[in-house]
């Protein structure tokens, strides 16, 4: 790989933040800025890269355990890595709430160990069907709005300004 070094490490449960994630990718891609792209699970002993992307859906108000405990784990090898992260949601698409705050909420949580150079708050999708019990039953009572919201003018919006800010600091 020449160029920055970039990893897109993605949290999900439903595969929604990895398309947001894919969508990213390709983006930076057109920029001519190569990527990794890999599930949180799945970064074991993490390489070294110029930039960090990472990406995770909210639940019940928080990022997923893996994308915490990702910024927990790797907080050290991240103090001179530049860092971006993103979260989606769809508390902010029922008609007439577009409230991001408390997915930026979300993100704020992890300053205890990070803190982020760029961060954004997208619109996600809610599909009823599939779902493990327990978020069937956490989604019964809650009754979220069923759709598929990304805003992929936004997504792309920051992509590119993501791609600037990593042309920016390239060595
Ligand atoms: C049980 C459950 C809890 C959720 N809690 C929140 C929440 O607190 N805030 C929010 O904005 N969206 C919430 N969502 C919506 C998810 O964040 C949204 O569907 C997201 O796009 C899923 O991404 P994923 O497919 O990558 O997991 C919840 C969804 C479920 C099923």
């Amino acid at each position: 790989m020449t160029g920055p070094r970039v990893l897109i490490a993605y949290a999900t449960k439903y595969g929604t933040t990895k398309k947001i994630a894919e969508e990213i990718q390709g983006v930076l891609t057109d920029k001519g800025i190569e990527s990794d792209l890999i599930n949180v699970m799945e970064t074991g002993k993490m390489g070294t890269y110029d930039a960090v992307i990472l990406g995770s859906p909210v639940y019940m108000g928080k990022m997923l355990v893996e994308a915490r405990e990702f910024c927990k784990y790797f907080r050290h090898n991240m103090t001179d890595t530049w860092l971006a992260i993103f979260v989606n949601g769809i508390s902010c698409c029922t008609p007439g709430n577009v409230d991001t705050a408390p997915l930026f909420a979300a993100i704020d949580e992890m300053h205890e160990y990070v803190r982020p150079d760029m961060k954004a708050a997208f619109s996600g999708a809610f599909n009823p069907t599939g779902l493990s019990e327990t978020d069937a039953q956490i989604a019964g009572m809650v009754r979220p709005p069923v759709g598929d919201f990304r805003d992929h003018e936004a997504i792309r919006d920051w992509a590119e300004d993501l791609a600037l800010a990593i042309f920016m600091r390239m060595p």
